[in-house]
């Protein structure tokens, strides 16, 4: 039997998980080779490594006996203990009735894109996570591209918005931001926010990766600063290592009424409530705690450490730029000054650099332009540090912190080996391409 697909559902590009696997399904095939027995140098997956924290782990089981339907919101006990989290390390007086919990914080993004009216703007690079939803929901939307330093810049922002017709625009804002890792500051979300109230946009704000900043001091939630006008969404999956379990969160801005029933119907007609269980373990994860307190504080050094030595080692190979990331576990690869060299090799798009690395000899996965909403042509590539194993590797920073830069790169080549050998690989790939020995031309045609 043959079943027709609705037209809308053929128009939306693949969601960034499933492209993924697709590709690495596709192009990464088993090696002959005994040296390639390892699999593949993983740089593209965007998953922290660390176990769920125990304390999370045990209120689930604890919890396993819940089998009644939750409130639409959320368990009050959980939008409470949100509510105190913000206050405890954003400094944010939420009241929990402007708290919404839902299945992880794409859900809730695409919830309130199905809601709110308007145009949206989304910076780019970008997660790709955000583009399918809004092509789905048929919605305006204007990319706006960053300059060298890849923030978004007020005055862009400001010419952007006066083009837009529409009375109400959406303005995606990532902070701390995937694919840079970069954060931006607080006087940079002034100045963003002084255009969003002259033109009337609404903010969602993105801070899942919010808990990774590097120096915590150092991050400002967007709903501090236009509390008003934002929608900050977060949640367990990037903080707690547990985007396995779904559940993230949405602050609505303040003063908000009317919205929120519209808002209430639509979770319930999609998906009633969270699971109960996930609920009251998640209670654990926000309710402010020293288990917790070490978890993000051990987490964070370690992705520091990692994105450090990234940086550096990247930075090292002539001809590479990269971001300096502040948060996450990415940075941004620029390969583009490799771009005669690729194009005399028949590397056209950053699809076909992303193939040219994970096939023998290079077996380097990485997450290419066009999956960040960049130009086909665009050779850069998002580069994820979380290829180890993150048990062991945090017990391991228990036992012996670094406490130099010189320990710390020890601490990345005892820990994380296929790190430090992924991107030897890496400048192995750019040696032979300009030596003009990249084998990609043969491996299509044998
Ligand atoms: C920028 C960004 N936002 C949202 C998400 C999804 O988060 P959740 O697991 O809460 O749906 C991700 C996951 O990769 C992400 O990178």
């Amino acid at each position: 039997m043959k079943f027709l697909v609705d037209q809308q559902v053929q128009d939306i590009e693949m969601p960034e998980n499933l492209k993924l696997n697709t590709f690495l399904q596709e192009f990464h095939s088993d090696c002959p080779h005994p040296q390639c027995k390892f699999g593949f140098y993983g740089f593209a997956f965007g998953q922290s490594p660390f176990p769920v924290p125990k304390i999370v782990q045990d209120s689930l089981a604890r919890n396993s006996d819940k089998g009644a339907y939750a409130p639409v919101p959320g368990i009050p006990e959980l939008r409470s203990a949100i509510s105190k989290y913000n206050r405890h390390y954003f400094r944010m007086d939420v009241d929990p009735k402007r708290i919404y919990v839902g299945p992880g914080t794409k859900e809730l993004i695409f919830n309130l894109l199905e809601i709110l009216h308007g145009t949206v703007i989304l910076p780019t690079p970008a997660w790709l996570g955000y583009l399918p939803q809004i092509r789905f929901l048929k919605k305006n939307y204007h990319m706006l591209p960053t300059r060298a330093n890849k923030k978004i810049s007020p005055n862009d922002l400001k010419k952007l918005a006066l083009r837009l017709q529409d009375r109400q625009k959406i303005l995606i804002l990532n902070n701390p931001h995937n694919p840079t890792g970069l954060l931006y500051n607080r006087l940079e979300l002034e100045e963003i926010t002084d255009v969003c109230r002259d033109q009337d946009i609404t903010v969602i704000s993105d801070e899942i990766y919010a808990q990774t900043t590097y120096d915590f001091s150092k991050f400002v939630s967007m709903g501090k600063i236009y509390p008003e006008g934002t929608f900050v969404t977060n949640g367990l999956s990037k903080s707690h290592a547990a985007g396995g379990y779904r559940l993230g969160y949405v602050i609505f801005p303040q003063h908000v009424s009317d919205l929120k029933g519209q808002f209430k119907k639509i979770l319930a007609t999609e998906y009633t409530a969270v699971s109960t269980p996930i609920q009251h373990a998640a209670i654990s994860g926000f309710e402010i705690s020293k288990e917790i307190d070490q978890y993000f504080e051990v987490t964070r050094n370690i992705h520091h450490i990692m994105g450090e030595y990234t940086y550096h080692a990247l930075s090292a190979i002539d001809g590479i730029k990269a971001t300096r990331p502040e948060a996450t576990f990415y940075l941004l690869a620029d390969f583009n000054s490799f771009a005669p060299d690729l194009q005399k090799a028949d590397i056209l798009t950053s699809q076909k650099l992303s193939e040219s690395l994970i096939i023998h000899p290079y077996h380097t996965a990485i997450v290419g332009g066009d999956n960040l909403v960049l130009e086909r042509t665009d050779f850069s590539a998002r580069i994820a540090y979380v290829d180890y194993d993150g048990a062991k590797v945090y017990q391991n920073y228990l036992d012996c912190k670094p406490k130099s830069n010189g320990e710390s790169a020890e601490f990345v080549k005892n820990n994380a080996p296929k790190i430090v050998d992924g991107i030897k690989m890496i400048g192995n790939f750019f040696e032979h391409l300009r030596r003009e020995s990249i084998p990609y031309v043969q491996a299509k045609t044998e």
